[in-house]
């Protein structure tokens, strides 16, 4: 313990010219929130306690061959029992915001089909009011990722309209529980992921692809993913339109969305490599954002999907207007693209209608676009964040922006010990990059509110189980013991420097 200590004291000193560079001199908006991020499936555990019902990725993570290593989220990291714990190393870190995600199944167990759940209410009161106490502000997502099984069993979820009213419910039940104390509310998290993952690639529950494969079973994945895109839109618009009319006023906060925001880069100076960068991108983040603030979708999509794309009635259109307070976006990376609509990809690369005839690579002529990370699709790219935040900015009218996620992965080697995860320099050094990135999009105009670096602790990375450490805190997932990584230490740093509030 003590040498380990001693070791990163005397490591400290000897890199601290290297946080003392650059940044000091960026500022930040004032009252600008530095956070940290979770997610109920990723950190609560507790997967039966107290009433919770199972969830999508319960069954899923319990079905043998779905997760790389095997492992599950039924115990997770224990925040739920653990959450006090982790807001003390919150406010030791010096925080003022962190980010965490309901699990919908602990708060209602059936959906709208059966009452609310009042311990799931509870241990949610608890955790708020625990981070209130110490001067962090809650923002919370409602969805990410996991819903109640029971919506899937019925109906097949964000297959079928019926979800929208069951997630307009849940929003409703958690607004009216918790909005009092709670003034940022982000109704999804990545869509697209839930989309292409459990529609397309099946990766992710319920599962469903064109060509069967293990436990995935046939769907119609050239149009399923627009489906349920339309599905997780529209349910948004709903709740957006019950938290305007019902509790916005009262309660003073706001309500956004948050998209997977990978920058993309055209892979050569041709026109075709720019137009599918460009199509890539509305294929993934103006897919979304495009509906929910000018009430239709990119016209790239309309062109390529034709009718594929479902449409909105004159209602939904109106309702869409300016359906969001602030955009949350979770950016890591950048990569290139090639066209495939007048040329192939090459490099058994796929090329698909559903991506927009955009094919995407980390690889220009064998060389990545960054220093590549543990994690085949995380490049170190941070010109990226400023790339990206100046093309919201303009294109959604400087619309405030919060960077919801942000971080860096590590491998989790087999008979690696906690001291060869302690060191976390990369980790370091990926985030300091980043938000200087930030800082130049801020000094040129741009209204970001945040930043969330992913992820307060090492936690459960989806099919990737255990084997990706994504934490500013390592966590030994046998006793659950929380150690400060250097990347701590160099945060609650920065924060210091850096901190605005007023
Ligand atoms: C985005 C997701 O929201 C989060 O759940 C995941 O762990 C991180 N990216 C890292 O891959």
């Amino acid at each position: 313990e003590s040498s380990v200590d001693l070791r990163m004291f005397v490591f400290l000193i000897l890199i601290s010219p290297i946080w003392a560079t650059k940044d000091e001199h960026h500022s930040f908006p004032n009252n600008f929130l530095f956070g940290t991020a979770s997610s109920a499936y990723q950190f609560e555990g507790a997967y039966l306690s107290d009433g919770k019902g199972l969830n999508n990725w319960d069954v899923y993570t319990n079905t043998s061959g779905n997760i790389i290593d095997g492992s599950n989220g039924n115990v997770a990291i224990d925040h739920y029992h653990r959450y006090m714990e982790d807001t003390e190393l919150m406010q030791s870190l010096g925080v003022n915001s962190h980010r965490f995600s309901i699990s919908w199944a602990r708060i209602l167990p059936r959906g709208r089909h059966g009452g609310v759940n009042l311990p799931g209410i509870n241990f949610y009161n608890n955790l708020i009011d625990s981070l209130l106490d110490k001067g962090i502000k809650p923002f919370v997502t409602l969805s990410h990722y996991d819903l109640p099984q029971e919506l899937e069993d019925r109906y097949g979820s964000w297959l079928h309209k019926d979800i929208q009213e069951d997630f307009a419910y849940y929003a409703d039940v958690c607004f009216g529980a918790f909005g009092d104390r709670v003034q940022y509310w982000a109704t999804f998290n990545e869509p697209n992921i839930i989309a292409m993952q459990g529609y397309r690639t099946g990766l992710y529950p319920p599962s469903r692809c064109s060509k069967p494969f293990g436990n995935c079973t046939y769907g119609d994945s050239e149009k399923e993913p627009f489906i349920v895109a339309h599905n997780i839109i529209l349910s948004h618009m709903k709740a957006v339109k019950i938290y305007r009319t019902k509790y916005q006023k009262k309660q003073g906060g706001s309500i956004g969305f948050i998209v997977n925001a990978i920058w993309f880069e055209p892979i050569s100076n041709s026109i075709a490599d720019r137009l599918a960068a460009k199509r890539a991108l509305s294929f993934l983040v103006n897919w979304f954002l495009d509906p929910i603030i000018f009430g239709k979708y990119p016209v790239e999509m309309q062109e390529i999907l034709g009718s594929t794309l479902p449409t909105f009635s004159r209602n939904h259109q109106m309702d869409l207007q300016n359906g969001l307070d602030f955009i949350g976006i979770n950016h890591y990376t950048t990569l290139y693209v090639k066209d495939c609509m007048f040329s192939s990809c090459g490099n058994g690369m796929g090329c698909s209608r559903t991506e927009g005839f955009a094919c995407q690579t980390g690889q220009k002529n064998k060389v990545p676009i960054g220093e590549p990370t543990v994690m085949e699709w995380y490049y170190v790219t941070p010109q990226g964040m400023e790339d990206m935040v100046m093309y919201l900015k303009e294109r959604y009218n400087n619309k405030p922006i919060f960077v919801t996620e942000n971080g860096y992965p590590d491998e989790n080697w087999a008979n690696a010990t906690i001291k060869d995860f302690l060191y976390d320099i990369n980790r370091v050094n990926y985030m300091r990059s980043y938000l200087d990135s930030l800082a130049t999009a801020i000094s040129k105009g741009a209204d970001v509110r945040g930043y969330f670096a992913w992820a307060l602790l090492d936690n459960f990375e989806w099919i990737s189980g255990y084997t990706k450490r994504f934490g500013l805190h390592h966590v030994d997932f046998k006793t659950m013991k929380r150690t400060p990584k250097l990347s701590a230490t160099w945060y609650k740093q920065y924060i210091a420097n850096h901190s605005t509030i007023k």
